[in-house]
């Protein structure tokens, strides 16, 4: 989960980063009273889960609470790159004297944490890795270990900081790291890190990316969610622990095993071509245990989604057998009553595969058509999406 500029500057805060003070505003009105109680010079930022907001006009100086009015009037309904703004963060100005790089994230290929620095901050740091590779200092962190006092200070040395400069940076690294192992983050990165003409080591912006797979560890995490932005269906799938995801087509999937439902999201989409150009509406893993409750709750799901023309169930039945997973989709159809109103092609095979047809067939339900194979259900679901 990536989490806003604001919330990232709160848990900045918490472990003892330096910053600034900012408070978030919703309206003009609001950006102005928060600009009269911080006093003085501030900045109007979007609060936007993209990058580049500065480019775009969503970080503006004001003067007055007047000129913090009229900014976040210019910035709120912006549109960054897709990402409509509908807060502003007003945050203290700060007197910038040089701008640096500094962030810490997961380096999947190597099974280790990087560090990655610079004394060049502020401008793209995609553009500065490709143009001046050099200027960018990129330090492996052991997991075990993660960034200490000695660590950090190798980081800003690798970074090129100079000797006055380096301890005090190196200082803000520690804690910055502190911020990536207390709460679980992929990433932590701060662009621009400053110095201020005060002398002091200030993170101006930061950029944090949580582990969802940590989240057991973190109730307070589910409070930085936006709930919403988030996609309705997919937050329901997540109240329902299912694994989902929408996509824009017209044919719903379920399946058990993420790779069985990838499979099935090609074949779908084969298939599609002969029909019209259909396509998969979603891709929804069920996982191992597909009990009627599951079933339901993912039929409940997807059928939900107003583009969805119908259904293509695919289990191969393991551990949960067959006859379980039929037994669920005929329980789920009569929880759902007269909402499961689009057709459902089965597709069944593996474990107990007779016993769970013939519990299909005897239920005759008037929207279910049974599929021998793969390739027929995908055939058949993409006809009825078609049709
Ligand atoms: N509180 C502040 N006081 C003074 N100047 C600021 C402040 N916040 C940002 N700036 C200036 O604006 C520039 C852009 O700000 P920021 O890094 O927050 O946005 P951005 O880089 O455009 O957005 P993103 O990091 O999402 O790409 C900074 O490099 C800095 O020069
Ligand atoms: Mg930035």
């Amino acid at each position: 989960m990536d989490l806003y500029e604001y919330q990232a500057r709160d848990l900045f805060e918490k472990y003892e980063v330096p910053v600034l003070a900012g408070i978030i505003a919703d309206t003009p009105e609001e950006a102005k009273a928060a600009a009269e109680k911080i006093g003085g010079l501030v900045v109007v930022k979007a609060q936007v889960k993209t990058g580049g907001r500065g480019k775009a006009g969503g970080v503006k100086v004001a003067k007055t609470p007047d000129d913090a009015y009229e900014a976040a009037k210019a910035i709120l309904g912006l549109d960054i790159k897709g990402h409509v703004v509908k807060r502003v963060m007003v945050a203290a100005g700060a007197s910038i004297e040089k701008e640096f790089y500094f962030s810490v994230l997961l380096d999947r290929a190597n099974r280790s944490y990087l560090s990655l620095a610079s004394v060049e901050g502020g401008m793209e740091i995609e553009e500065l890795a490709v143009e001046r590779p050099e200027a960018l200092a990129r330090v492996e962190v052991d997991p075990i270990v993660g960034i200490d006092q000695a660590k950090a200070l190798e980081i800003a040395k690798a970074a090129n900081f100079d000797d006055e400069l380096a301890p005090k940076v190196a200082d803000v690294f520690v804690k910055l790291f502190n911020v990536y192992k207390g709460e679980d983050a992929t990433l932590v990165e701060v662009n621009p890190l400053i110095l201020s003409s005060d002398g002091d080591i200030i993170a101006l912006d930061g950029k944090v990316t949580l582990d969802e797979n940590a989240e057991f560890r973190h109730a307070s995490h589910a409070l930085l969610e936006d709930k919403a932005a988030a996609d309705p269906l997919e937050a329901k799938a997540k109240e329902n622990d299912l694994n989902y995801v929408k996509l824009d087509g017209q044919v719903g999937i379920i399946g058990n095993g993420a790779g069985l439902v990838m499979s099935t999201l090609d074949v779908v989409a084969y298939a599609g071509e002969n029909h019209g150009g259909v396509k998969p509406a979603n891709f929804l893993d069920i996982g191992g245990g597909a009990s009627a409750e599951v079933m339901a709750a993912g039929l409940d799901v997807i059928l939900g989604d107003p583009q969805v023309k119908s259904v293509f169930v695919n289990v191969f039945g393991g551990i949960t057998a067959c006859d379980a997973v039929a037994k669920g989709i005929v329980g789920a159809l009569a929880e759902l009553g007269s909402t499961a109103s689009k057709p459902l092609v089965v597709r069944l095979d593996g474990n107990r595969v007779e016993e769970g047809r013939k519990i299909l067939q005897d239920a005759n339900h008037p929207l279910v058509t049974l599929a021998a194979t793969m390739d027929e259900g995908a055939d058949k679901a993409a006809e009825l999406a078609n049709a």
